[in-house]
């Protein structure tokens, strides 16, 4: 079977972990402290706050901007279910906005119908590393946090994500961009943002020799362990992105030739960050559904995904919040999408291999 996204761990990283755990730290030490600094640089930001995981990276970050009970926070229908599941943990109200056809990130129109007097974020996300549309979201000035799970390298108009807004977060999950496995990071160029995070996240601060705490914060703060993995990760990002750069080419122009499969649109004035190569299955011109194409895929051991489902539709959303409105466009594409391998863990022949599966699939079904 041809693996999804497995990691791209080499000796570097090995070696990293072992200098690590003969240093004698084990928990947040110098080389967490050291990842904020090189990502701080790396994005432009002042701050940079390493956290457990992505989830807990936007979690925080709801509360640092005092999101609670009776609040709203605009997101997408399309993404990972745990930015909506935070907004869930602080009391507030998930609001979703449909997304745009073109490249299924959330329509700043159908945001700006949204906003309310109970508005206190809006939690746009980045998907398959392409950049919202920001600068209408900009326009309603009001606070933003950013979901940048897939979103490490992109850029927005030229300017890097990660010191756009007031939070941004990033994810350093197993199959992210930077990957060591779990992990988060958060950027902002607020102090008082990176403040009530650094609160929030290791529940104590240094009062002379004893200690004090100004909330009753959480666990969430990053282990020197997976910081040095993360740190060889940060040093190969451009490298490993111009290996999915080849990869992304490789199914683009395949797509290109078979009928009724098209991928999301890519915006040439941003920078996008190849997290992943998402297919869509018009299943009229396609002869056969994405659950189809998906099944005869894994018979020719090519293994898929899907980024995402619509979030509103699982049976917590429908459970918690059963007078969702309709969002036709999330829902039409969460029928008809699906992710192919992509990680710089594959060679040109393993890619290669998926994109000829993908060609038989395709002409199984259309004869
Ligand atoms: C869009 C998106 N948001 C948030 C997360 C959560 O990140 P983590 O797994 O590091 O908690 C993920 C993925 O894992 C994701 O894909």
């Amino acid at each position: 079977m041809l693996g999804f996204q497995p990691p791209a761990i080499g000796d570097e990283e090995i070696a990293a972990v072992t200098e690590t755990l003969r240093s004698g730290w084990l928990t947040t030490g110098p080389r967490t402290v050291e990842l904020e600094e090189r990502f701080a640089e790396y994005v432009g930001a002042e701050h940079v706050l390493a956290i457990a995981s992505g989830t807990a990276a936007l979690h925080l970050s709801l509360l640092a901007l005092g999101v609670g009970p009776g609040d709203e926070v605009i997101t997408s229908p399309i993404t990972w279910p745990a930015t909506a599941n935070v907004v869930v943990h602080t009391g507030a109200t998930p609001v979703f906005a449909d997304v745009r056809d073109s490249d299924l990130n959330i329509d700043p129109e159908r945001v700006a119908e949204l906003v309310s007097d109970r508005t206190k974020v809006i939690l746009p996300v980045h998907l398959a590393g392409q950049p919202c549309d920001m600068d209408p979201l900009f326009d309603l000035a009001l606070p933003i946090v950013e979901d940048a799970a897939h979103a490490a390298e992109s850029a927005y108009r030229g300017r890097k994500i990660g010191a756009l807004s007031e939070a941004t977060c990033f994810s350093l999950y197993a199959t992210k961009n930077i990957a060591a496995g779990e992990g988060g990071l958060i950027s902002t160029n607020d102090s008082k943002v990176a403040e009530a995070i650094n609160d929030l996240r290791i529940m104590r601060r240094m009062q002379g020799s004893l200690y004090d705490i100004v909330v009753p914060g959480y666990k969430a703060n990053l282990s020197d362990v997976l910081a040095s993995i993360a740190l060889v990760q940060l040093g190969k990002v451009e490298k490993h992105r111009e290996i999915r750069e080849r990869q992304f080419a490789a199914y683009d122009a395949a797509i290109a030739e078979l009928e009724g499969l098209e991928t999301l649109e890519r915006d040439s004035r941003d920078t996008h960050a190849m997290h992943l190569y998402v297919v869509r299955v018009d299943p009229e011109r396609a002869g056969g559904t994405r659950d189809e194409y998906r099944a005869r895929l894994a018979e020719q051991n090519i293994a898929t995904s899907i980024h995402f489902l619509p979030v509103h539709k699982l049976t917590a959303y429908r459970e918690l919040f059963p007078d969702q409105v309709p969002l036709p466009v999330a829902e039409k594409a969460g029928d008809e999408i699906f992710s192919v391998p992509l990680t710089p863990a594959h060679s040109d022949e393993d890619i290669g291999d998926a994109v000829a599966a993908l060609r038989r699939v395709h002409a199984s079904f259309t004869g």
